[in-house]
């Protein structure tokens, strides 16, 4: 039978004082959709429909390229009213699932299972957890079956100590969906329409409600504030750090590394504390990232080491390199094997040819660097002319003095030999030095001046 999923994400979030849409707020560098619609594609549905109200605009345009059904819920009147806007998109005999786009974490495999404990009826999910605060609690009978669902607000002091709470994803035939959610009232603490209470209709018809635990408890995390943001991402973190440990990687602290986006590490990989990743990010065997660096779009080849507070994006280093402290490598920098660069050297757009060193105080952007180039202290490329950026190209074995400065578009010359503090604004010659800087003189008669 066909699978279609309903993502429940109108709602404005209230208490996270925002005027960002609740949905859009982001668990490891995406919006909490963006997880939550990962998840449900991982189940090849029929189609996937988004509920959205509140902020519409700003979060359909998050997600214009996805293939999603859109669904607007003009006025958010509660999770019941919500489902009844995408039922008419949705075939009376096809399943439903409801998943919240407020809970991110949520595991595939524990939807796959929801899935199959349904058997023809309603599955619920449902978790046991230490601190139930803000959860609708489930209600069972005497023989333990589930009864209904009690919102917080709405239950009694002996429904709120019970700790198994509502996820708030169940499955069920759209059609029944649509024939309980046309009898649910709005008569509540909230004076919203609850979809919870299907699952007091759904019993009362003598149907089966089924239940499903998650793996992990923070899988069902809902996010209603900041405080319960900021305790998601470090539950995706922890988890995070877990995956990477168990893939052999060191990790001087599991509580502090941030990893957003696609981190891949090869053998004996080690990484120190506060490191950031983002996007794609690949490093290859025995790799070393020291204490504060940020990573973008980034892959290292084996057994370089990037030192302390280094930022390097959409960067490609090759094996063997000597990396910060104190570097940054913007878009476009390539190094290849053997290539050092110091601390507070900045590289754009240029390709380090192997075993070329730039170990302190440089800009290198826009050039062409061969091999076995030494760039000495404080060397600048002066790439910008004001209106056009223009490109360096050092020829291998160069060797450039301290304070250069390399006036582009110029080109050194295999072998050229710099002298320290030279302007360079024209092509040097191979295998000889140039020196272009005032001649040094020493003024003969000279008296320092005296005060009157
Ligand atoms: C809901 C459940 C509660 C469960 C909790 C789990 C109900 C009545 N309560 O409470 O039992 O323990 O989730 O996290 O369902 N939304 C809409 N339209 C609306 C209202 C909400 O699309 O009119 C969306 C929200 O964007 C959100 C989701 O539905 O993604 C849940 O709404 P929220 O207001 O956060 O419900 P909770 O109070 O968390
Ligand atoms: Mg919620």
């Amino acid at each position: 039978m066909a699978l279609d999923i309903v993502v429940l994400a109108a709602g404005q979030g209230k208490r996270m004082h925002s005027s960002l849409p609740k949905v859009l707020h982001k668990v490891a560098g995406r919006p909490m959709l963006a997880h939550v619609l990962e998840t449900a594609r991982a189940l090849s549905p029929g189609q996937i429909l988004v509920v959205h109200g509140h902020g519409g605009d700003d979060v359909r345009s998050a997600f214009a390229a996805m293939d999603v059904t859109w669904i607007e819920q003009a006025e958010q009147l509660g999770t019941g009213h919500a489902l009844m806007q995408a039922l008419p998109s949705v075939k009376p005999r096809d399943d439903v699932l409801v998943l919240y786009g407020d809970v991110p974490l949520i595991r595939a495999e524990t939807l796959r299972a929801l899935i199959e404990a349904r058997d023809c009826g309603l599955a619920i999910l449902t978790a046991e957890l230490s601190d139930p605060a803000g959860y609708g609690r489930i209600v069972r009978d005497a023989q333990g079956r589930v009864a209904r669902i009690v919102e917080e607000k709405d239950a009694s002091a002996e429904e709120r100590a019970s700790r198994e709470v509502n996820v708030g994803f169940l499955i069920a035939q759209a059609g029944r969906l649509a024939g309980w959610l046309a009898s649910v009232k709005n008569r509540n603490a909230q004076q919203e329409y609850y979809l919870t209470d299907v699952v007091r209709l759904a019993s009362a018809e003598g149907i089966n409600v089924a239940t499903c635990r998650p793996t992990d408890a923070w899988e069902v995390w809902g996010v209603n504030s900041r405080h319960e943001l900021a305790l998601v991402e470090r539950a995706y973190q922890n988890a995070a750090a877990k995956r990477l440990l168990e893939a052999g990687v060191t990790l001087a602290d599991l509580w502090r590394i941030d990893v957003r986006g696609d981190l891949r590490c090869g053998n004996d990989v080690s990484i120190d504390v506060n490191c950031v990743f983002e996007g794609k990010v690949t490093l290859g065997d025995r790799v070393h990232i020291g204490p504060n660096c940020v990573l973008r779009n980034v892959t290292i080849a084996a057994d370089t080491e990037v030192h302390a507070f280094s930022q390097l994006e959409e960067a490609q280093i090759g094996a063997r390199c000597r990396v910060g402290p104190y570097a940054r490598l913007r878009p476009g920098a390539v190094l290849d094997e053997d290539v050092h660069v110091g601390n507070f050297v900045e590289v754009k757009a240029s390709r380090l040819g192997a075993h070329s060193k730039a170990n302190h105080l440089s800009y290198i952007g826009d050039a062409e660097v061969g091999r076995s180039v030494n760039i000495g202290a404080g060397t600048i490329t002066c790439n910008y002319d004001g209106a056009t950026k223009h490109r360096t190209v050092i020829g291998d074995e160069c060797f450039i003095g301290s304070d250069a400065t390399l006036v582009a578009p110029v080109t050194l010359a295999r072998g050229s030999y710099i002298g320290a503090g030279s302007t360079i604004c024209k092509d040097t010659p191979a295998d000889q030095l140039t020196v272009a800087r005032a001649t040094q003189v020493t003024v003969p008669g000279w008296k320092p001046p005296r005060k009157k």
